[in-house]
């Protein structure tokens, strides 16, 4: 772990503050999700791929009070009684709905009561010393746990059936764009961080990637271009399918994105219990790995790998450095990308011209993630940090890393060098791609 410098007093309790902010901004986006439903949409279960939300909320409590509550306060247990029943390993999302959760009200004591009591710890702790609260570590690593949860919440509101509950206005115009590919030129970057003190430990350590030249689809493929895809038999022709994912088509009868249905000769989907007619501006989202590559394929392209999408996102050739975000180092707001829930969906592409990197590529951060072609394993250094099952026992090829965060992520778990990974047939999940090619030097 990089250790901070020494912090002031005053330093501490600006960090302090920011601390409590995050939490409290999780919590509220907590709130506003499961108030949406009544208590029997909270307890059901609606996918098998998804817990129900009443789990998710008392899991955020729990873990919370685990790291929060007794490492770093050192304080008495709240419910020692049920750590077991919201451990994620010990049981798969199909078998949680069968269990002895605690109901909406005692969810909602319980998440409360930890929270008092991490506020005091918070009030006391000195936050430097021992690495898991250096830089406010184990408080960051809780406000991006319990946030990923509300992007996963999010997407259970998704697949949840039945009348509307959520509601946003729609996100900002879509831009023309002045090409539809940008050149990212060959050389090496630094990729990955030592020195973002909340990263987590798959993002670690920085270290140099060599980058032959590729040219990288300037947005994301929107829905217009994905269903030229579809009326084009892409679905139907095994020649852009890799062995596995043509498999899996056939298996899953896959024809179109999740969510997405024909009246007549209009595609439509459905958008968080709303039947509306496609975009064909936007983003497409719920789509697979196996879609992902198949669509490149049939384009003439190809995914970018991991590394290639981290360059784009974060090099600046002007300086040589590494930028923390596309458009610099300041954190990501709304004036720079489609992130926090501000909206329902993907902004169409080439929205936030501001947030474009030194590259052109625009919407890298926010909007939908992005399948690479890259699977999930360590960077050369890596220590697992602060428990193996945070990153490493997902290291492997049966998963493909995800960049770049949906709108659905909060700024605080959304960073140049956040990495997420999850199975290539998944498509709850708000998954889009960009496609790439090689450049002219590494053909020549
Ligand atoms: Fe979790």
């Amino acid at each position: 772990m990089t250790t901070t410098p020494d912090l002031t007093a005053m330093e501490q309790e600006k960090l302090r503050a920011h601390v409590a902010e995050v939490l409290t901004r999780a919590r509220a986006r907590s709130t506003a999700l499961t108030d949406a439903v009544d208590d029997h949409d909270l307890t059901r279960q609606h996918s098998r791929l998804m817990s129900p939300l009443v789990w998710d909320l008392a899991h955020i409590g729990n873990q919370e009070e685990l790291w929060l509550v007794r490492d770093v306060g050192g304080r008495d247990p709240v419910r020692q009684d049920i750590d077991e029943l919201y451990d994620a390993f010990k049981h798969a999302r199909v078998d949680r709905p069968a269990l002895p959760l605690l109901g909406p009200a005692e969810a909602r004591g319980y998440v409360t009561e930890v929270r008092d009591k991490v506020l005091d710890v918070l009030d006391h702790a000195v936050l430097e010393g021992r690495p898991l609260v250096e830089g406010a570590f184990a408080f960051g690593m809780i406000a991006q746990h319990e946030q990923q949860h509300d992007e996963t919440m999010l997407a259970t509101h998704q697949l949840r059936a039945g009348a509307p509950a959520l509601d946003a206005p729609p996100p900002p115009r879509g831009r023309r764009v002045p090409a539809a590919e940008v050149l990212v030129p060959a050389g090496p970057f630094t990729m990955g961080t030592s020195t973002e003190p909340w990263a987590l430990d798959n993002e670690r350590p920085a270290h140099t990637v060599p980058v032959a030249p590729f040219y990288l689809d300037t947005t994301p493929v929107t829905c217009g271009a994905y269903a030229e895809f579809i009326d084009d038999g892409g679905y139907d022709d095994r020649r852009w399918w890799t062995g596995a994912g043509w498999e899996h088509r056939q298996k899953a009868g896959l024809t179109a994105p999740l969510y997405w249905g024909r009246e007549g000769r209009q595609w439509t989907r459905r958008v968080f219990g709303r039947q509306e007619p496609i975009t064909p501006n936007e983003p497409v989202l719920h789509v697979s790995w196996y879609e992902a590559d198949a669509y490149a394929r049939w384009a003439g392209r190809r995914l970018p790998t991991e590394a290639e999408w981290e360059k784009a996102a974060r090099f600046d050739p002007a300086t040589g450095l590494t930028r923390r975000y596309p458009w610099g180092n300041a954190d990501p707001d709304t004036s720079y990308a489609n992130v926090g829930q501000a909206f329902l969906r993907p902004a169409p592409a080439g929205s936030y011209p501001g947030g474009a990197a030194p590259c052109g590529a625009r919407q890298l951060i926010g909007d939908v993630w992005e399948w690479t072609s890259s699977d999930f394993g360590p960077y050369p250094g890596f220590e697992a940090w602060p428990y193996k099952e945070y990153s490493e026992v997902f290291f492997g090829p049966e998963y493909k890393v995800l960049r770049g965060g949906s709108f659905a992520v909060s700024a605080v778990a959304c960073r140049g060098t956040f990495r997420n990974w999850d199975y290539p047939i998944r498509r709850q999940i708000f998954a889009g791609f960009r496609t790439a090619r090689s450049g002219e030097a590494e053909l020549a």
